[in-house]
């Protein structure tokens, strides 16, 4: 929803939100907006947070420090059914002695005709219009997936959480019902907050990603900005595939560890990393580039990921993706020389030295 000044409108502000079990912190000053209508995904390995903020904005949990705001009023002492956000975790949660129709209308407010009409629209909706009179046990997992969404979507709530909904189910299955839900969530326009710690996942489904590391925020952007624009190490190792070269800025330049050869012009000072991403290093078998070495070669179908040793970088051994159509023309195997050149368009640093 946009208003009139262009400013999406603000559904949710969390400020200075904090969480402690025991003495345990598992959130630290989380500060973040869910506008109106966007599917935010937070993302992050697990014990990060993810589930903890969540079930705070839930209200099933409720937080040690800090405020969730909605329309200038703060929630926090509300109950969920108060709240009356739609829930949907990754468990299927179906009452098993409950017909498909039955699960559905527990969602809502009423009976009668009209509540017929609305169970039938749902299940419409989620594309399971037949099925109305089986009971869960008689459902795939993806199916009975599908169910309890329409039922988290029946009462038509303003802000949908999903905890891993999709984590239980085969990898077909989940690519599915991905494109499914992402698909209804646009044409519904509902906000939606998706918990994961898939980045395939979040970079497929979300408007916003939320990267989540040690119960904080490492960044907030759009999928292209997260992939493209990693803001530390954390991001850069944990979103895509990515080869971080350790080395030292000075004097304008960024030097690989033991190594001379300046690859890439870089200002102030220090330890750094150099983020490339696999299909950002352009592998020649002839030609000018820097002399690399295959050490190993891993057939991916639509690709193929090298590991390339440089040697000329201080030994870096770099992982690079040929795409299977260039990959023809070339005479690569193990062992084979090759060159290669980093698009310097492409390249970020990132400042550190230690492990990220
Ligand atoms: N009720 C609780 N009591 C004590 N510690 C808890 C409780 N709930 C969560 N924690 C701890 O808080 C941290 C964050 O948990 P949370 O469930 O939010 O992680 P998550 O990011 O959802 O992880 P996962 O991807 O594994 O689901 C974890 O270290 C967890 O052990
Ligand atoms: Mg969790």
């Amino acid at each position: 929803m946009v208003s009139s000044s262009g400013q999406t409108a603000l559904l949710l502000a969390i400020r200075g939100l904090g969480k402690t079990f025991g003495r345990y912190v598992a959130l630290k000053t989380i500060d973040l907006d869910v506008h109106e209508g966007e599917f935010l995904s937070f993302l992050g390995p697990s014990g990060c947070g993810k589930s903890t903020l969540l079930r705070i904005i839930t209200g099933l949990e409720r937080q040690s420090a800090g405020t969730i705001g909605q329309g200038g009023r703060d929630i926090s002492a509300l109950s969920p059914a108060q709240r009356g956000f739609g829930i949907l975790f990754q468990s299927y949660a179906l009452f098993p002695n409950l017909t498909v129709r039955q699960n559905v209308a527990y969602g809502l407010n009423g009976s009668g005709r009209a509540a017929e009409a609305r169970v039938a629209e749902l299940l419409e909706m989620v594309g399971l219009p037949d099925i109305g009179g089986k009971f869960p046990s008689q459902l795939s997992g993806g199916q009975q997936q599908r169910v309890a969404l329409a039922r988290a979507l029946a009462p038509s709530p303003k802000l949908l959480l999903l905890d891993e909904p999709l984590s239980a189910l085969d990898a077909k299955v989940r690519v599915h019902l991905r494109e499914q839900i992402k698909d209804l969530q646009r044409r519904l326009g509902i906000t939606t907050i998706m918990v994961t710690h898939d980045q395939e996942e979040a970079l497929a489904m979300a408007d916003r990603i939320v990267v989540m590391n040690h119960g904080t925020v490492e960044q907030v952007g759009t999928p292209a900005e997260i992939y493209g624009h990693p803001a530390s190490l954390f991001v850069a190792s944990f979103v895509g595939k990515m080869n971080l070269v350790p080395g030292q800025v000075a004097g304008g330049a960024f030097r690989p560890h033991g190594s001379t050869a300046t690859i890439a012009e870089a200002q102030g000072e220090g330890a750094a990393r150099l983020c490339v991403r696999p299909e950002d290093i352009e592998v020649s078998d002839a030609g000018s580039g820097t002399a690399a070495r295959v050490e190993g070669v891993e057939f991916l179908g639509a690709f193929t990921r090298l590991r390339l040793a440089v040697p000329g970088w201080g030994g870096v051994v770099l992982s690079a993706d040929v795409a299977a159509r260039q990959m023809r023309d070339l005479a690569i195997a193990p062992g084979a020389a090759v060159r290669i050149t980093l698009d310097p368009t492409r390249l970020q640093l990132l400042p550190g030295g230690g492990d990220a």
